[in-house]
């Protein structure tokens, strides 16, 4: 059975200080969850305050982005090795919004599964359709291209330490959020690529999160979906109550 997972990604929010504040008040409140994977993913500079806070909790820690060299002259850049010295299990890789903002690519998304799974690490690997796409009945065909080209070449072990975010870009930020329907659909999809790709028991094992709009009064219809695992939350991970309600509602 797949243990659901909720992810909350802070994106370019929140100082140490209400990192701090908001992981604390969150790890009372869900203190006496069990039975459902949670992590936070708060920017770079308050990784390591907040991991200390959440030690010896149910909350692990993720990163939104890194880099794939080991180290080096690359300014600005973060290596995995330094994730994984404050503490990350998780990176986020491919969201959206790194793929639009910052010209991310299957191509570079994929380095960066290979330097994450090298350490050890878990990649939470983003994919998903414009609206565009979606209305010219393009969704299918894209989210396959980007699940063949990041991971193609990867072994059934390393797809399984991977958890794929269904995140479709009109669902996010925008309050409009796919039906349970739709998500359940385009999840199934990317099982069948799995399948195609790895083998039949790759794609039963693998989690797939949805994203976009997530909140605590959707996630419930969401989660009776048999092939969703968990959510990739934003907006409604930056207050530790909605937060909570949304893992404390995943429990399957
Ligand atoms: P949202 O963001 O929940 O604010 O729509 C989700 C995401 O971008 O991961």
């Amino acid at each position: 059975m797949r243990t659901p997972i909720i992810v909350g990604n802070w994106k370019m929010n929140k100082t140490v200080g209400e990192a701090v504040n908001l992981v604390s008040e969150l790890k009372s409140l869900i203190a006496d969850v069990s039975g459902v994977e949670v992590a936070v993913a708060p920017p770079f500079t308050a990784l390591v305050a907040v991991g200390r806070e959440i030690g010896g909790s149910n909350i692990q820690l993720s990163a939104q982005d890194v880099f794939w060299e080991k180290e080096g002259a690359f300014t600005g850049a973060i290596s995995v090795s330094m994730l994984k010295d404050t503490g990350c299990r998780f990176v986020i890789l491919g969201h959206s919004e790194r793929r639009q903002v910052f010209g991310e690519t299957d191509a570079s998304v994929g380095k960066k599964i290979r330097a994450v799974l090298a350490e050890g690490l878990q990649p939470i690997v983003c994919v998903g359709e414009s609206l565009e796409q979606r209305e010219s009945g393009k969704a299918f065909s894209v989210v396959e291209t980007q699940i063949r080209g990041c991971l193609k070449g990867l072994s059934p072990t390393e797809m399984e330490a991977i958890t794929i975010a269904y995140e479709p870009v009109w669902a996010i930020g925008t309050g409009r959020t796919a039906t349970p329907l739709q998500a359940e659909e385009m999840h199934q999809k990317i099982r069948n690529v799995l399948k195609e790709v790895f083998s039949q028991d790759t794609a039963i094992n693998v989690r797939i999160q949805y994203g976009g709009s997530v909140n605590a009064e959707n996630i419930r219809d969401l989660m009776e979906q048999s092939d969703i695992d968990g959510a990739l939350v934003g907006g409604a991970s930056l207050k530790a109550v909605s937060f909570s309600r949304i893992v404390k509602f995943s429990q399957k």
